[in-house]
């Protein structure tokens, strides 16, 4: 029986999803956090459930040659790092061994496809576009790690520093202007977040303050001062969130100043970024990801695509040059928006943006207006694609699938269902877009059989 408090000397055996290590005791499975495959710890178990339970490192008896100084000073408070303690290289080989094992989960180990190296980052730090910084009680900073207080701080290592910057100032500018942070406890005060964007490609910047309600002290103040300090600021927009909720930002945004929009360049087009719009967070990784997955396709020119979960566009505009037409299709109103001026804005004719659910769309699409895709990417949020798409694809036939995913679970899941309804699965490709974390892309090549 394993209890609180108890103290055992384990050898980790693996790295969870989330990076957690891995031990057994007696088929007692144990998680503990910071710990590297390959290493003998004694741990102090501080949760124990029937099963399972939770252990925390009280000495490493025997380290991992993988295991490095965390940069960061704040590492062991913030949940945003979670392998900041493994060398780079052996954050590589984590990710890759994670989407492997998943899919081989679901696939089982008779599946021959080709499992390509992870595609790593060459300076894996300071590589995110989008910083959403949590105010509380007179200080911006971040969560502590599984709470909800905040610690203050003004450098995080995998934030574009100009981002720290601006939302350090733009806070410090409110609080002299008398505004008060948001309690989620008693739902009193204004100021929840600010979240900051920057195009890495054009240098614009947009800052976003996320409120409670439409009251915002010192405006003027505010952007007088910030557009001296911050010549590239081109947006600052105020989002209301009234809701009692951990979703970040509300329905609602007046721009303040500037446009109500950034433009960012990746790759040989330009795309106008709404705040509400989804854009992916490392910029020099997305790049690689869209050429990487459009060059899988092997597209011939004369090929109908499907882009699906679209977002503002952007896979679409990589596969423009490279097939006759693409359709693209996203849920958000604004970022549907944004697509359609993106195509604008980079002169591209041949695509058709679609507003609405993919699971809706794509079978009136197919069943009511008869049409098909030769190639449909899909890319949708962590949940995965919704059955009811899956099976109009599987109806459909396309000659190929391209699937991006950020989440190796509902990846092999859905490879899972795709593989027992006639499809193939050719080339496994992991990217790694988000650096000094547990998350990974995976880039997923799938013909008809
Ligand atoms: C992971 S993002 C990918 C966006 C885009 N492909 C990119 O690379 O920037 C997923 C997108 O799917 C959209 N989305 C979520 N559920 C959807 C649905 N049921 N149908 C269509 N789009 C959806 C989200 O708004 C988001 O823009």
């Amino acid at each position: 029986m394993i209890n609180k408090n108890d103290e055992y000397i384990v050898e980790i055996i693996d790295n969870g999803i989330d990076g957690e290590g891995i031990a057994k005791i007696d088929g007692y499975t144990l998680f503990v956090e910071g710990a590297i495959k390959g290493e003998k710890i004694k741990v102090l178990i501080v949760k124990a459930n029937k099963t399972y339970g939770y252990g925390k490192i009280i000495e490493l008896i025997e380290k991992s040659p993988y295991r490095v100084e965390p940069i960061c000073p704040q590492y062991k408070k913030c949940g945003g790092c979670s392998l900041q303690h493994m060398s780079y290289e052996a954050q590589m080989r984590y990710k890759e061994e994670k989407v492997k094992k998943t899919i081989n989960k679901f696939l089982g180990e008779n599946n021959n496809f080709i499992f390509n190296s992870i595609i790593g980052m060459g300076i894996p730090y300071n590589y995110r576009n989008k910083a959403q910084y949590p105010c509380q009680s007179g200080k911006i900073g971040f969560y502590s790690v599984r709470s909800h207080e905040v610690i203050e701080n003004n450098y995080c290592y995998i934030q574009d520093e100009e981002s720290d910057k601006l939302a350090k100032k733009a806070f410090d500018i409110l609080m002299q202007s008398n505004n008060v942070c948001y309690n989620e406890k008693d739902g009193t005060g204004n100021i929840r977040h600010i979240m900051v964007r920057i195009g890495k490609n054009s240098g614009e910047l947009m800052l976003v303050i996320i409120t409670k309600n439409e009251v915002l002290l010192g405006k003027e103040e505010l952007i007088k001062k910030l557009k001296e300090e911050f010549p590239n600021l081109k947006s600052i927009i105020q989002n209301i969130n009234d809701k009692n909720t951990n979703i970040i930002m509300g329905k609602t945004c007046k721009t303040l100043y500037g446009e109500d929009y950034i433009v960012d360049i990746l790759g040989e087009y330009k795309f106008k970024i709404s705040p509400l719009s989804f854009y992916q967070v490392n910029p020099v990784q997305t790049e690689i990801l869209y050429y990487t997955a459009v060059e899988m396709a092997k597209l011939k020119g004369d090929e109908i695509s499907f882009d699906l979960y679209c977002g503002i566009g952007t896979i679409s505009s990589f596969l423009s040059s490279k097939c006759k037409k693409v359709y693209g299709v996203e849920i958000v109103p604004e970022a549907i928006e944004d697509a359609k001026e993106n195509a604008k804005l980079n002169e591209i004719t041949n695509i058709d943006f679609r507003c609405g659910a993919a699971e809706d769309i794509i079978p009136k699409m197919y069943e009511e207006d008869n049409i098909k895709a030769n190639v449909v990417f899909v890319d949708p949020p962590r949940k995965g694609c919704d059955q009811v798409l899956l099976d109009t694809i599987i109806k459909m036939k396309p000659e190929k699938m391209i699937y991006i995913s950020c989440n190796v679970a509902t990846l092999g899941r859905d490879l899972k269902y795709l593989i027992d309804n006639s499809f193939e699965l050719q080339i496994v490709q992991p990217v790694d877009q988000f650096p000094q974390t547990a998350h990974v892309e995976t880039i997923a090549l799938l013909r008809l059989k």
